[in-house]
């Protein structure tokens, strides 16, 4: 027996290759800022701006040109903006929603659009929720929250929406919401296994978090591996659309769990901090750039992830085409 066979030339590899990454698996994180005349770079994250209102239009248009799969909004208010109870989330002025509704005219149903469903930008405290008078992040009183910014997104145009607040019942909630509203044909990414995680340190950057101490109440403790099935059978329960695992690379053991269990398309996300350790590696020559992209997403889509939201999804998707 000589496994070397099926490696011996380029065309056989290509013949046997169980896995692939298209375009279609790849769906663009994008971050609007209110009050910029010119898209900020984040420093953090070496490529990745914070668009003004025209730039995202223009980023947008190009990435779906490119083919990715889809596109998902973050919004960063002004830090006035910012109050206790995240106001701008489900105010139809809010960036975000401004954002999501010029991106949906622009683009109409060539993409799906996306928007990530959360109060940590909006709020001053930074905390994903509302915080009561003892300091805790008050998990009921920010589900009415949710759906009062899900609501608003749909209005706005988004396709699908993705709650990462890790709230216990923020998709039952913000399900019943959207359907009372008029919107059930809205669908629902849920963050089905989101770990607390150092590896969002460059994202706490690229939406100017307010954020002090940690999130470590709601979100997992990465030394869990069967609570995520747990998550994954709420939600699913719930009425979740499509799951996601969070981050990508430290958890493709968690991944594979979540694939072989749900009966829903699976996520996963590939997230800043795993984009800045590429990027600062390969900047420095101690990494071959395009080979360790590839390599990690192909990682992640062999452990079973259907769609891959990564910061490179317009580039790859160029690659590629
Ligand atoms: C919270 C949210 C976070 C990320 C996406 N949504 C940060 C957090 O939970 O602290 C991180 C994404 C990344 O690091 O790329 N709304």
């Amino acid at each position: 027996m000589r496994p070397r066979r099926l490696r011996s030339t380029s065309a056989i590899r290509r013949l046997v290759a169980q896995t692939d990454v298209e375009p279609r698996h790849l769906v663009l994180p994008m971050f609007v800022a209110d009050g910029l005349t010119e898209p900020k770079p984040i420093d953090s994250m070496p490529g990745v701006v914070q668009h003004t209102m025209d730039s995202l239009r223009q980023a947008a248009q190009a990435a779906v040109a490119a083919g990715v799969g889809g596109l998902m909004l973050f919004g960063v208010p002004r830090a006035e903006d910012k109050d206790d109870i995240g106001s701008g989330a489900d105010s139809a002025d809010g960036v975000l929603n401004r954002a999501l509704a010029a991106v949906r005219a622009d683009l109409g149903d060539d993409t799906v659009l996306m928007a990530d469903t959360c109060l940590d930008e909006f709020t001053d405290h930074g905390h994903c929720g509302v915080v009561d008078d003892q300091g805790r992040v008050d998990n009921d009183a920010t589900l009415s929250r949710y759906a009062a910014m899900a609501v608003a997104q749909a209005r706005a145009g988004a396709h699908v929406l993705g709650p990462s607040g890790m709230m216990d019942g923020q998709i039952a909630a913000i399900r019943a919401a959207l359907d009372s509203a008029g919107y059930p044909d809205t669908a629902l990414l849920a963050y089905t296994a989101k770990y607390a995680s150092a590896f969002y340190g460059p994202f706490r950057d690229a939406v100017d978090s307010s954020l002090e101490g940690d999130r470590r109440t709601y979100q997992q403790d990465p030394a869990n591996r069967a609570e995520a099935m747990r998550e994954l059978e709420l939600d699913l329960a719930e009425g979740a659309d499509l799951v996601m695992v969070k981050p990508a690379m430290g958890y493709l053991d968690v991944l594979t769990d979540v694939a072989a269990n749900s009966t829903v398309p699976v996520a996963a996300y590939q997230v800043s901090g795993e984009y800045s350790m590429i990027s600062a590696a390969a900047q420095r020559g101690w990494i071959d750039r395009r080979g360790a992209i590839l390599e990690s997403l192909t990682s992640i889509r062999r452990a079973g992830a259907s769609i891959v939201l990564t910061y490179w999804a317009a580039e790859v998707a160029e690659w590629l085409r």
